[in-house]
């Protein structure tokens, strides 16, 4: 079961402090449990670990499987809620080099990514190592109308599919978008392709555990009933009565309030596994566009440790003293190596001859702990039992619910992101898009650049 441990943050948050927070925590999760709080309407990931249906989860598996049989490769197009979940999966569950396996080693298509920015030479260079290859697409976007994927959508099509007859284009691509509406959703009814439908009640940022995310993740050989069981587990954790006791959810989310009033102003997200590198943008996305708004919210930030205390590790000791950090610790590894003896010792290692590598890894976690906490930075721990696809879905709803309990108790809606909007109205003047003639002019005035 997924613990929070806090010891390290006692020197900054009194007993007393959390104590007070119970009425706020409390009408929190009532808010949240009785679909109350602002935003309700896009609560559906609440009940989703259980509440999805059986026919949708065998239509992913048979979909993913088919995939599987017939292509080498898999595209991925989409950004944002509809991209970040898959990859974090993806990628803290699959061996690190999957890229560079051989496809028969790999054992399942090689899954690659696009629309999630607007290089060219990022899809120049995917196009080019897609040459030859057996591909599907999956195109995922609930408004079908983000600029981003539609741009990429576009040009692989046409790249890639642009020779194929109708029949043959309802093989390779899979749309993943709203039930009813939007632009891709009349795509994939004028081709008569395989459509899997992103729910009304569940915004981008919490839709991993829908088809947005679980149709690639199925696709990569994870076990998707597993990753579901997980989150159910935690979410039955996490929603039992506060009387019984405070869940890990809140725990960390009270935590994370109080340190934010004692004037905190950013959470660094560590992890010790380099696989966890896509978990973290995941995570960043959710509490960033969940909670920064009204002018409020933690800075969310992360680390590959130990890679960047090598780097940031200065910083985060003796710098600014306006974070705390959150490490994800996993109290197993996969695969374990022991260091060899090796007698010329010119490396000085001889002491650690025989110990585990995972033995090493634990006591420069526990170390930087206590180093970061003597500098200043209080430090919260969420143990987990493996890097498995059970346990990821634990942390998945951990996150989640910890993320709309925060946002709840700081007074914003959790489940709203008004301010993305401001890039897309200016972008959208300066491409020259109709109906955005006045606000370009007001642009070229202010930048100086026609
Ligand atoms: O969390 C969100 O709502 C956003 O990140 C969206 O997922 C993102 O903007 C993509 O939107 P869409 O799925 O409509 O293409």
């Amino acid at each position: 079961m997924l613990t929070v441990k806090d010891q390290l943050t006692n020197q900054f948050i009194a007993p007393h402090e959390r104590d007070q927070m119970v009425p706020c925590l409390s009408a929190a999760r009532q808010m949240l449990d009785h679909h109350t709080c602002p935003g309700s309407e896009f609560t559906g990931w609440l009940d989703l670990p259980v509440s999805m249906r059986e026919s949708t989860i065998e239509q992913i598996e048979e979909t993913a499987e088919r995939i599987r049989r017939e292509t080498d490769v898999l595209i991925v197009v989409g950004i944002g809620g509809s991209y970040l979940g898959a990859r974090a999966v993806i990628e803290a569950l699959s061996h690190h080099f999957s890229s560079l396996l051989s496809d028969e080693k790999r054992k399942h298509p090689l899954i690659l990514f696009a629309g999630h920015q607007i290089s060219p030479d990022y899809l120049h260079d995917l196009l080019d190592i897609v040459k030859g290859k057996r591909i599907a697409l999956n195109v995922i976007s609930k408004s079908g109308t983000t600029t981003e994927p539609a741009i990429a959508f576009r040009i692989l099509r046409h790249r890639l599919f642009g020779d194929l007859r109708p029949e043959e284009l309802a093989d390779r691509v899979i749309v993943t978008t709203d039930e009813k509406r939007g632009a891709l959703r009349a795509f994939a009814a004028d081709n008569g392709l395989t459509t899997f439908v992103i729910p009304d009640d569940i915004g981008g940022r919490y839709s991993v555990l829908t088809p947005v995310g679980l149709l690639p993740i199925a696709v990569a050989g994870v076990d998707i009933r597993a990753l579901l069981a997980g989150a159910s587990s935690e979410r039955e954790h996490s929603a039992a009565p506060l009387s019984e006791g405070w869940a890990a959810s809140d725990l960390y989310a009270v935590n994370r309030m109080l340190l934010l009033k004692k004037g905190y102003a950013a959470e660094i997200l560590a992890s010790y596994e380099p696989s966890m590198r896509y978990f973290a943008e995941w995570w960043k996305q959710l509490f960033g566009e969940s909670e920064g708004k009204d002018g409020k919210g933690l800075i969310t930030m992360s680390v590959d440790y130990t890679t960047d205390l090598h780097s940031l590790g200065q910083l985060i000791q003796e710098g600014p003293r306006a974070f705390f950090e959150t490490v994800i610790d996993f109290q197993s590894v996969c695969h374990d190596l022991r260091i060899p003896h090796d007698e010329s010792d010119l490396d000085q290692l001889e002491y650690l001859a025989g110990r585990p590598m995972s033995f090493v890894s634990r006591q420069a976690m526990n170390g930087t702990a206590l180093a970061h906490v003597a500098g200043g930075v209080p430090n919260m721990r969420i143990e987990i039992e493996s890097r498995s696809a059970y346990h990821l879905g634990e942390l998945i709803y951990f996150f989640e619910r910890a993320c709309a309990l925060s946002g709840i108790m700081n007074g914003v809606n959790p489940f709203d992101q008004p301010g993305v909007e401001a890039y897309k109205r200016n972008m959208f003047a300066l491409l020259g898009k109709p109906g955005y003639e006045n606000l370009r002019d007001e642009l070229v005035a202010v930048s100086g650049d026609e």
